[in-house]
């Protein structure tokens, strides 16, 4: 016997056979059509390989075969076994290895006109074919396009807010930037901050010298492209030459504070909205002593002209330039001691008259940290001083360090966003918006600091709408999302429909639509069309859903998933939804199972967000892990989460060794003490080539309730049948039982005489039960 271990290769277009006898090799007769070299393509789940095909018969007919075989990184030889021809058609094996495990893969072809049909079957239930040809196929596509997600834009974000507020951004514009990204500057945001040309040091590196060529050019660019401009920053603390101070003779310093403000806000009268007069004056940190002080920093501005520094600042802008709306500037004024000293320096500014208009909250945020309550809080505390509130420089990170501006300090490497790190990050900015939006009668300008995610100074740390190479990250079509969610004419506008119906919506009392939501990219949702039955008493239960081959896309599995969620279920399943109708690349991306993790987090959060259509309507205390094959390993993962009820695991057990899968999760059998609630295998028999481990599983699970269940119809399951087939009913039978705690569905499992002992085509085999 070839085979040492009965292996569960993912439920991929193939199957495994494991019968195998020493056949005769010698060829009934040769065909001298089908020598040379042949090249075909095959789907797998490591991607698309080519084959190289060579075939070679001898004067006495026996004939061999091998190959090359270009696999996702590598190339790989392969001499066939078993090469036997007969007239225009041959047949050979694959024989490969992983580990003690051996996979046989047989091919069976046949001259078509010029070309040869190759059969691959990986068992006996038929397999892929593939036209050989002799000319070389084209390559295949490339592999890993930038986005990890694809986000489409049907709206820009400018004019999402347009009647809310401006939205824009920062940096020196144009110069070194490219067409392409000025082109994104100018479509979709309506404002501009210079984040570097204006400050002292750039725009006035000594007294008697100014450079106004990048300020210029930058004003004029905006100006063309329709863009308001806010100025960026007259008095600061940093980059801001020593020539101010020298002296240190408070009269001189004052002498030059003006002529700055003058000589700068002046040349730009008029054409600036606003000013950012005074930047960062407040110390950071503090305690319950500094809170009741301004706690301002020790600047040499303060040594120099004392606490006043600041209003001289402001009246010298008015006068440079009345109309310009004038900012005070500072980071983390929203939250602690900072905020309380903030409003005793800005109520002081105010008392003195000295002309100051708007506050700007610059927002340097962190995914995860954002301090909301504390945002909300500071903007109405702005206002009550009679003050307008900016968000003047916006960015949230997602974890790691910084490789600072444009990347200069790349030593420190920036790991890619995962899919979970990119919709956490949508949902703190569609949180933040909705704050700006329900203030946006005090909010003037939101503001990002930078444009994309490498001209940032917060480079490696992906903190921006557009990734560094200027497609949209899911964060903007959340932000969007969010402004369409009770903007009346986005309402009116026609929506192109997104969403899905299987099998019209399936058997169950709530018709079930397929579809998705922004700020869960990625993941495709299977739910009750009409919401409105779940806003009482009766709530949906989640489902958690990992896809054969653990592939991006639920498409393999919708009848089932859709029939289940007309049962009043909400199934998060993973794979993006428009993969379920076209499969391309995208659905052979590899998942993971902290996607459903992340989509749990997500149905939660949305049942407590007012703004959420999910809001009240979801039983997040009922929550399944299923999954099929590949999935069911993802399944099984994550039952360790305390938020999981019940784990239902199909076509699917724990390998007894590690997988030649590099997608599979990488279990043992130790992994099977993560269950802590009930567990119900649905199995396809003993030609499931997952039964033996699941078989194995089921055998070594005794310290919660467990049910094996099997029809013979193999690995595939039923999933494509009408309505998902009869593994519906049993999977419904169980979530009624565990989810939502009907009784009566317990028959189907409980008893010697439960349904599925008495229906002939199932066997079941349970293991502390309740009776
Ligand atoms: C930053 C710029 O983005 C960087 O390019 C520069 O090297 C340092 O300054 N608060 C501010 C901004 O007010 O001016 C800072 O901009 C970021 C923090």
């Amino acid at each position: 016997m070839l085979f040492q271990s009965i292996v569960f290769f993912c439920c991929i277009a193939l199957s495994a056979t494991f019968t195998l006898g020493q056949e005769n090799t010698s060829p009934k007769q040769s065909s001298e059509s089908l020598t040379g070299t042949w090249h075909c393509q095959f789907d797998s789940p490591f991607g698309l390989q080519t084959y190289h095909l060579h075939v070679a018969i001898n004067d006495a007919g026996d004939a061999t075969a091998h190959a090359e075989v270009d696999a996702r990184d590598e190339v790989r030889k392969v001499e066939f076994v078993n090469v036997k021809v007969d007239n225009d058609s041959l047949s050979f094996a694959e024989v490969r290895q992983f580990g003690d495990q051996v996979f046989r893969i047989e091919y069976s072809g046949e001259r078509k006109k010029k070309d040869l049909a190759i059969t691959r079957s990986f068992g006996e239930r038929g397999g892929q074919k593939s036209l050989a040809t002799r000319e070389l196929p084209k390559p295949p596509p490339k592999e890993d396009p930038a986005p990890v997600v694809e986000v489409k834009i049907d709206r820009l974000i400018k004019d999402a807010f347009k009647d809310s507020f401006l939205v824009g951004m920062a940096g020196d514009l144009p110069s070194r930037y490219s067409e392409e990204e000025l082109k994104l500057a100018a479509e979709h945001f309506a404002a501009i901050t210079p984040e570097n040309c204006m400050k002292p040091e750039r725009v006035h590196p000594a007294e008697d010298r100014w450079d106004f060529e990048r300020t210029d050019a930058l004003v004029q660019w905006a100006e063309k492209n329709d863009m308001t401009i806010h100025g960026h920053t007259l008095v600061w603390h940093a980059q801001t030459p020593n020539w101010f101070f020298e002296g240190r003779d408070p009269e001189t310093v004052k002498r030059r504070m003006k002529q700055h403000i003058e000589t700068l806000a002046g040349r730009y009268k008029g054409k600036l909205q606003s000013w950012d007069v005074v930047n960062e004056a407040i110390n950071d940190g503090g305690n319950s002593e500094t809170a009741k002080t301004e706690n301002l920093r020790n600047s040499d501005w303060l040594q120099t002209l004392g606490p006043e520094f600041l209003t001289l600042a402001f009246k010298f802008a008015r006068q440079a330039d009345p109309d310009a709306v004038l900012y005070y500037n500072d980071y983390n004024i929203e939250s602690g001691p900072k905020h309380a000293s903030s409003m005793v320096l800005l109520e002081r500014l105010v008392a003195d008259g000295a002309p100051i208009d708007a506050v700007g909250i610059q927002g340097h945020w962190r995914s995860g940290r954002v301090p909301f309550e504390d945002i909300e809080k500071a903007i109405t505390d702005y206002a009550s001083l009679g003050l307008k509130v900016s968000i003047t420089e916006l960015d949230v990170t997602i974890r790691g360090e910084s490789g600072g501006q444009f990347g200069r300090r790349r030593f420190r490497s920036s790991t890619p966003p995962s899919l979970n790190d990119l919709n956490a990050q949508a949902d703190d900015y569609a949180r933040l918006f909705a704050i700006f939006k329900k203030h946006e009668d005090v909010i003037e300008r939101v503001t990002f600091w930078g444009l994309n995610d490498r001209r940032t100074w917060r480079w490696g740390q992906h903190p921006l709408l557009f990734d560094g190479n200027n497609n949209p990250k899911p964060a903007y079509a959340s932000i969007v999302a969010l402004a369409d969610s009770d903007d009346d004419a986005a309402k009116k506008a026609p929506e192109p429909p997104k969403n899905v119906k299987i099998e019209d919506g399936g058997q169950g009392d709530y018709s079930a639509i397929v579809t998705e939501a922004p700020t869960l990219a990625g993941m495709t949702i299977y739910r009750p069309e009409d919401l409105s039955a779940f806003a009482g008493e009766k709530k949906l239960p989640v489902l958690l859903w990992g896809n054969g081959a653990c592939a991006n896309t639920t498409e393999e599995h919708k009848n089932f998933l859709s029939e289940i969620a007309s049962h009043g279920f909400i199934v998060l399943g993973i794979g993006p939804l428009d993969q379920l109708q076209q499969r391309n690349e995208t659905s052979r991306q590899r998942t993971n199972s902290s996607q459903l993790v992340a989509a749990l987090d997500w149905i939660i959060a949305q049942d407590t967000d007012e703004n959420s259509i999910y809001c009240g309507k979801i039983d997040t205390t009922k929550v399944a892990a299923m999954g099929m094959s590949c999935g069911g390993l993802q399944a099984i993962e994550i039952s360790d989460d305390p938020r999981v009820t019940t784990t239902v695991v199909c076509n699917s057990g724990v390998l007894p060794s590690r997988s030649p899968m590099a997608a599979m999760p990488i279990l043992t059998k130790e992994d099977l003490k993560k269950f802590h609630g009930p567990v119900l295998y649905i199995m396809g028999g003993p030609s499931d080539i997952a039964y033996k481990n699941a078989m194995d599983d089921f055998s070594r699970v005794d310290h919660v309730p467990i049910v094996m269940t099997n029809l013979d119809v193999g690995h595939e399951g039923t999933y494509r049948q009408p309505h998902g087939g009869e593994y519906s009913s049993v999977a419904l039978a169980w979530l009624n039982w565990q989810l939502k705690d009907d009784k009566a569905s317990a028959k189907m499992f409980v008893g010697d005489d439960s349904q599925l002992k008495r229906n002939p085509d199932w066997t079941i085999d349970t293991k502390n039960l309740e009776q």
